[in-house]
């Protein structure tokens, strides 16, 4: 089960001198001419009724166009979208009607005629409320609780076997803990932000800081009335999103009301305090997991209890259980139990492994608490539970490789010279901890078309209105799209981030490459059948006559038959003949390919070791290896960076990030970049990052199964089971800072 070559041309970014030569425009760096500036009104209670708003001082301040209100907002339809037709943010439109439901919700919008003045008459709006008493926590909102079925057409509440009996069997070792993680919320480094563009009644142009332009344009058109194709989003470049610009906020939909309702076009670009409040966040979790396991190491069940919030204007499921001990370990009786709670906080959404990421905290930190329980090794406890075939769905798993995941980790990382018992290792006065954990994410399938366009001059151009978040999409599309066409990789240009392109779905779920690059692979198999038609035709060529199914690209740059590739003719020579400048072609958006008989994951190792003076017990990572099983690499740089940046945003969640809320108001308290703590590169250790595995080409044509998401997953574990390591403290609440170790 050898690793075979999956990694492909380590290229560097093709869009990186334009980003940092400063060329590279950002939506809201549009120039838009007699553009005029929004600044919102935030309700500072968490829940009531709006009873006055007196705007009268802020409306004769310099520059005010316009003051929008619940009372003279413009009224638009709400939208319903879907996961290929735009991602509400929220189920209420922006200012239609009087009601609070968070603190933070924008209760009214000022526009002037520069961003300053717009922020100072905001300033002197002033806003009456009936506040009636919040529900800010879970034990406020038990009363609402759901269970959810399903999310995004996932089951969420599982069983399988019978979990109660193995768990009260006395001759099982058992285990019993509940874990917390706090809220985190994206911290991009672009902040959202959107100008909107009226052309008449009846158009509509938008430049947003998006994962879905398409979605965006969708939601636009339905809420406005609009046909779709009248409303263009424009999105080139985004400054990171991590799940954050991935539904459509009302901020999208108030500069588009605004610009409607002043005649001018509207900027509208959230500062990072309404980044806390209007682009969502990762919802707390708590989680209790309970397993029993045989004296040498067997799982025979696992139950994982999993509570998380939202709010009343929204639907959204963190799904910790179903996205971690759904799938993860052989065992013959699961159950996952999903709560979730309404509360009168912003509304939650997705952000970098929804579900997996605190999921695999709580799981892989009960699983290296058992290993200490069993006395095993904590890769061996994993080797023994290895589920070669999905857990719950009962298919194998296609292209798995974990197992050699785990065995170059620990190469790399010298595990095999860990002492077994927590507090032993110690470099001169400092604790020394080794963890590690599972990463896993899912391979998920979109749809997506593209279209190509072939020059006379061997160069090519193709088009998806696709994404680059900064992950390095538009230089793997360039590469896929090199490859698939025949075409070299300095002639090919992607052009993406356009509604006007074809269909490419949200940025979201890790699924962009495997997605679009199968729209490369369609639109290529076109193009070499429109290459084909020219050349069957032409006397001229050594293909005349030919049946066009004979025929494929047989060398890049060549089509000619299948079954003797020696009677080939160039893209060239076929265009130049035929007296053609280009030709273009382009896919038709289907439904995926459902393969049932497999299950698609990606898999992971990671490996930490921390560092940590017992006298300040501030935990310093100091190394870590991370080795993912993806499918096929088809950027080695870019998808390194993925992996590194992961496992960055890891560490962030096991020691630093928390959104802390006022318990009186449910307002943020921490919604700036100096009490939020992301880390600096100071925290951050040497990453080492290995892939292991082959191309899954059973998932797709291209082999890649993505890897936005799963570095992220198993990380803060790793920490905190490292922590353990050290120090015989075991944090079960998220982040570990220096006073939960005193
Ligand atoms: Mo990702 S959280 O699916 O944008």
């Amino acid at each position: 089960m050898a690793t075979t070559n999956i990694l492909g041309p380590a290229r560097s970014r093709v869009d990186g001198p334009l980003k940092v030569t400063g060329r590279a425009k950002y939506a809201v760096e549009f120039v838009v001419p007699q553009c005029s500036y929004a600044w919102p009104v935030e309700s500072n209670i968490a829940k009531g009724k709006i009873t006055a708003i007196d705007s009268k001082a802020a409306q004769a301040a310099p520059g005010v166009l316009k003051i929008l209100t619940h009372e003279n907002a413009p009224k638009i339809k709400k939208a319903s979208g879907g996961m290929m037709k735009g991602i509400p943010g929220e189920q209420r439109n922006p200012l239609s009607d009087d009601e609070v439901y968070y603190a933070g919700q924008y209760v009214a919008l000022v526009v002037a005629r520069t961003i300053e003045q717009a922020r100072y008459a905001a300033s002197l709006v002033r806003v009456s409320y009936a506040p009636e008493e919040p529900l800010l926590n879970m034990e406020d909102a038990e009363h609402k609780a759901k269970k959810p079925k399903k999310n995004n057409d996932e089951h969420v509440q599982l069983t399988k076997g019978d979990v109660e009996s193995a768990l009260q069997n006395h001759d099982l070792v058992r285990l019993e803990q509940t874990y917390y993680t706090p809220t985190e919320t994206h911290n991009p480094i672009e902040m959202s932000g959107t100008i909107a563009q009226w052309d008449g009644d009846k158009k509509l142009n938008v430049w947003d800081a998006t994962q879905f332009v398409k979605g965006v344009q969708n939601l636009l058109a339905e809420s406005f009335d609009l046909e779709v194709e009248n409303v263009r989003v424009v999105s080139p470049f985004v400054g990171g999103a991590f799940g954050c610009k991935g539904a459509t906020w009302p901020h999208v939909l108030l500069a588009a009301m605004a610009a409607k309702a002043t005649g001018t076009p509207v900027k509208f670009h959230l500062p990072r305090k309404l980044m806390f409040t209007g682009t969502g966040h990762r919802t707390p979790t708590r989680q209790t997991l309970t397993m029993a396991a045989t004296t040498d190491g067997k799982l025979q069940a696992i139950r994982h209890v999993s509570d998380t919030l939202t709010s009343p204007v929204a639907e959204f499921t963190e799904s910790c259980g179903a996205r971690s001990t759904g799938l993860m370990y052989a065992c013959p009786a699961i159950r996952v139990e999903e709560t979730v709670f309404p509360v009168n906080i912003a509304t939650p959404t997705f952000m970098r492994a929804p579900g997996e990421c605190p999921g695999t905290f709580a799981l892989e930190c009960a699983l290296d608490e058992l290993s200490y329980l069993l006395q095993m090794d904590p890769v061996q406890l994993r080797l023994t539970n290895h589920a070669d075939n999905h857990p719950t769905k009962d298919v194998p798993f296609s292209a798995k490789h974990l197992k050699e995941a785990y065995q170059l980790g620990a190469e790399k990382f010298g595990w095999s010279k860990r002492e077994a018992m927590h507090s032993k290792m110690r470099d001169g006065n400092l604790l020394v901890g080794w963890g590690m954990a599972t990463a896993t994410y899912p391979a998920h399938k979109m749809s997506a078309a593209a279209k190509a366009t072939l020059r006379a001059d061997g160069s090519a151009l193709v088009q998806c209105a696709t994404h680059d978040l900064g992950t390095g999409a538009y230089t793997a599309f360039t590469q896929i799209s090199s490859e698939q066409l025949g075409v070299p990789f300095e002639k090919v240009t992607f052009e993406l981030g356009k509604s006007d392109f074809p269909f490419g779905p949200v940025a979201g779920g890790s699924n962009s490459t495997g997605t679009v690059g199968t729209a490369i692979h369609e639109v290529a198999l076109l193009l070499h059948g429109a290459l084909a038609d020219l050349a069957i035709a032409d006397s001229k060529s050594s293909l005349h006559g030919a049946k066009k199914d004979d025929i494929a690209m047989v060398v890049p740059g060549r089509i000619g038959f299948k079954n003797d590739s020696a009677k080939s003719d160039s893209y060239t020579d076929i265009l130049r003949r035929a007296g053609k400048d280009a030709i273009a072609v382009e896919s038709k958006l289907g439904a995926p390919e459902e393969n049932k008989k497999l299950a698609f994951q990606s898999w992971g190792a990671q490996f930490c070791e921390v560092k940590i003076d017992p006298l300040l017990p501030r935990v310093q990572v100091t190394r870590f290896v991370s080795v993912i099983n993806g499918g096929r690499i088809v950027n080695e740089k870019t998808a390194r960076s993925q992996i590194m940046g992961g496992v960055v945003m890891g560490i962030g969640m096991a020691l630093t990030e928390e959104t802390a809320y006022d318990p009186k108001t449910g307002m943020p308290v921490t919604a700036n970049l100096a009490d939020y703590h992301v880390p600096t590169n100071a925290d951050i250790p040497p990453i080492e990052v290995h892939f292991v595995g082959e191309p899954d080409f059973a998932f797709n044509p291209i082999g890649a199964r993505g890897l936005g998401e799963i570095g992220i997953t198993g990380t803060a574990a790793a920490v905190a089971n490292a922590v353990y390591h050290a120090t015989g403290k075991r944090v079960r609440d998220l982040p570990i800072t220096p006073d939960k170790l005193m």
